[in-house]
């Protein structure tokens, strides 16, 4: 499960190897989808780099191209493959260019076949647990033309690794990504995730710690500690001891983190984020649907109740934090009566933001197979009903910050983010990275316009 340090060691060399001949090339990673994607894609450079390539973000200039996909629903499958496609041209152009693709997509067989027949031109495809392969994987391609994949078959128990001690090319000087876990065992029965991602596996707490602290040393302000269900970690901490562990560098910066099952968010983790000050005043908390029959459909192992006793917890012991989620609307044989239960639970939550998303097949998974489809211009419309009634509440809770000063990391351009995780627009053209108080002058639903306060 833990790639060796004589893996690791041997990738280098090859890395090493490769220098003289790829100096002055470029290489273009393009992530897609979520957190850990992009955090993967860091990883991907921070290996192209080893390997002698200098990042570039303009294709037309690019030697390497390494499209790191996301699967998690139909219209982001189709977005790569668009992509994929237009990359047909600039390949005859110029014929030495090489092109890869990694990620979520690159896991599912059907996308392995697809490739395989109708894109002959994408020179390789490797599957998530393959990262540390990379200087081994271009070396490969250059050396051959005919498209080579590497991807693992093995069953979801036995798919995943752990990776240490490989380079990491990160895309910001001041905001970082720590993995604190990857996989997932949910199994939510719409979600692609554990079949592309294989199952749970947790970092040593001392490697997380390591990283945390050289990033806090490196002037890192904004640190985002990672999973797909953070609360499963089981390292020798749990997830609230370290969290609490990763707030208690020296110095200032916000520790947050993405993204906690209901199921397992302990009241134990609020009491952390309550403690700590530099744990960023935000908690992600999906809830999917507010109608148990839905909720038991999608194998998500809590309800209602449930649910909203948690949500009401973390308003009540942080009422400075900001509480967001994610819902599907039209989930097979969702009724309209189960479909107004989100609704009120959206009501009665009152989240300062909310992702929504309609409801995509997705090949291999339970809800896959489900009859009783919603029909696409029904789904279109919850959608769209859902998605003005959190507008408003979201004004609402802007409104609330009017008057207030809120400490804000600025990204540059007028422009930052608080500990809420708002944008926070304002007055002065301060660097990005650096921290400042913000008096709250008036609000948009997504958006707080304030002035610099000395
Ligand atoms: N691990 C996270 C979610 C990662 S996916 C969690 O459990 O909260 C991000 C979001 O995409 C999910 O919360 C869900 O709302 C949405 N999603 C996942 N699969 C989907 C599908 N098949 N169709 C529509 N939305 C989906
Ligand atoms: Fe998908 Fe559920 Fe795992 Fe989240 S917890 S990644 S929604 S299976
Ligand atoms: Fe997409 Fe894979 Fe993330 S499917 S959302 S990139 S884990």
């Amino acid at each position: 499960m833990n790639i060796s340090n004589e893996q690791i060691f041997l990738q280098q060399h090859i890395a090493a190897s490769l220098c003289d001949t790829l100096a002055g090339k470029k290489a273009l990673v393009r992530t897609f989808g979520c957190q850990q994607n992009e955090a993967d894609g860091e990883r991907i450079m921070g290996a192209l780099v080893a390997c002698g390539y200098t990042p570039t973000d303009e294709l037309t200039e690019a030697d390497i191209v390494i499209l790191n996909t996301c699967a998690i629903r139909e219209h982001a499958e189709q977005r790569v493959l668009g992509v994929i496609g237009s990359m047909k041209k600039e390949k005859e152009k110029r014929p030495s260019m090489l092109i890869g693709m990694c990620g979520c997509m690159a896991q599912e067989q059907h996308r392995q076949e697809l490739l395989q027949k109708s894109y002959p031109f994408v020179d390789f495809l490797f599957g998530t647990d393959m990262h540390h392969r990379v200087p081994e994987i271009v070396q490969n391609a250059l050396n051959s033309r005919k498209q080579k994949q590497y991807v693992t078959d093995a069953p979801h128990g036995e798919f995943g690794v752990i990776t240490e001690g490989t380079p990491v090319f990160r895309d910001s000087d001041y905001k970082a990504r720590v993995s604190v876990m990857y996989g997932c065992n949910n199994f939510c029965s719409y979600c692609i995730v554990p079949y592309v991602r294989g199952h749970e596996r947790s970092r040593a707490s001392a490697d997380v710690l390591g990283e945390m602290r050289s990033l806090v040393d490196g002037g890192y302000k904004d640190i985002m500690l990672l999973g797909q269900n953070v609360n499963s970690y089981r390292g020798d901490k749990t997830f609230p001891e370290l969290l609490s562990a990763c707030a208690s560098f020296d110095g200032e910066y916000w520790v947050r983190f993405m993204t906690s099952h209901p199921k397992d968010a302990s009241a134990e983790l609020v009491q952390v984020m309550a403690q700590h000050p530099r744990v960023a005043r935000h908690f992600h908390l999906p809830f999917q649907s507010g109608n148990d029959r839905i909720l038991h459909a999608m194998n998500r192992k809590y309800n209602r109740e449930q649910y909203l006793e948690k949500a009401m917890r973390i308003k009540e012991m942080l009422p400075d934090a900001a509480i967001t989620s994610d819902v599907i609307v039209g989930f097979p044989t969702e009724t309209e009566s189960e479909f107004l239960d989100t609704v009120e639970l959206v009501k009665t939550v009152g989240f300062d933001m909310l992702y929504t998303f309609i409801y995509s097949p997705r090949k291999g998974t339970v809800a896959e197979k489900m009859v009783g489809r919603i029909p696409h211009e029904e789904q279109v419309r919850r959608f769209q009903y859902l998605s003005d009634i959190q507008d408003a509440i979201a004004q609402t809770k802007n409104d609330a910050y009017v008057g207030k000063t809120l400490r804000v990391l600025s990204d540059g351009n007028f422009v930052g983010r608080s500990s809420q995780n708002k944008i926070v627009a304002f007055d002065a053209d301060v660097p990005a990275g650096t921290f400042i108080n913000v008096e709250i002058k008036s609000a948009k639903q997504y958006k707080l316009v304030g002035e610099l306060k000395k």
